[in-house]
């Protein structure tokens, strides 16, 4: 009898303990789940080309009529696009420019650029012009463009507030600024950080369309203001 109850006894601290390591384990992994999470989220790099299939065409909410419609595009106009990866935006506000207006596209990645443009020609869409370089530093003058936009761009340069710094300085007095984000995005910047950032740069804001999950928000710089 005694016997029985302390093999009963011994039984119950193995499963006892058996029971604590596996809570360890779970434990362990969901920090190191968060960790991994936190520290992807701080790491800013440029989508891989190598994963642009996985772009999507479209994501809910953000919609290339949706984008078009606030951006409001106008023929003879010259607009800058930011992150064109392979293009899913860049081809109908370049069809909305002509004629005689023209699409800047910027990328940090020459094969994002090159993507684009290989569509571009595939659907007869010939007024893009491309420039590969890091939204930091963006190489047009002062006051060049009657608006800028990018979609899912933003979280991914380093010094967001450089990028916004200059865009200011490339926009015309009046110039919009239409910014997409998608809050299941890694890098996705929330609305009311867009905010407070475009407005340190003088942007204003105007309005979005779509939800705070997945908007697009639209800013104005000054028009009376001399440059
Ligand atoms: C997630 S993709 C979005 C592509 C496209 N806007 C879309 O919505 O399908 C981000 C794009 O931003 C570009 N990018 C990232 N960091 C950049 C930077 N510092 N300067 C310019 N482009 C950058 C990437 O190369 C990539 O093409």
């Amino acid at each position: 009898m005694t016997h029985i109850t302390t093999m009963r006894s011994t039984n119950q601290r193995h499963q006892q303990s058996r029971l604590t390591r596996k809570v360890g384990v779970v434990i362990a992994l969901a920090v190191a789940g968060v960790a991994g999470g936190l520290w992807y989220r701080s790491v800013t790099r440029p989508w891989p080309y190598i994963q642009h299939r996985m772009l999507p065409n479209e994501l809910p909410y953000l919609t290339r009529e949706r984008l078009c419609q606030i951006l409001a595009p106008q023929a003879g106009e010259r607009i800058l696009e930011v992150g064109p990866g392979t293009g899913v935006f860049s081809i109908p506000v370049a069809q909305c420019l002509a004629p005689g207006g023209t699409l800047e596209v910027f990328d940090i990645q020459q094969v994002m650029l090159d993507h684009t443009l290989r569509v571009a020609a595939e659907q007869n869409v010939s007024n893009i012009v491309a420039t590969q370089g890091d939204a930091r530093h963006l190489p047009y003058a002062d006051g060049t463009f009657d608006a800028a936009f990018m979609v899912t761009v933003l979280g991914e340069i380093p010094d967001q507030d450089a990028a916004l710094g200059e865009l200011r300085r490339v926009l015309k007095p009046g110039g919009r600024l239409v910014v997409g984000e998608f809050m299941f995005d890694v890098h996705a910047v929330p609305l009311g950080l867009l905010k407070r950032r475009a407005e340190r740069h003088g942007f204003r804001f105007e309005r979005r369309v779509g939800p705070r999950l997945s908007y697009i928000a639209r800013f104005a710089t000054d028009p009376s203001e001399l440059r």
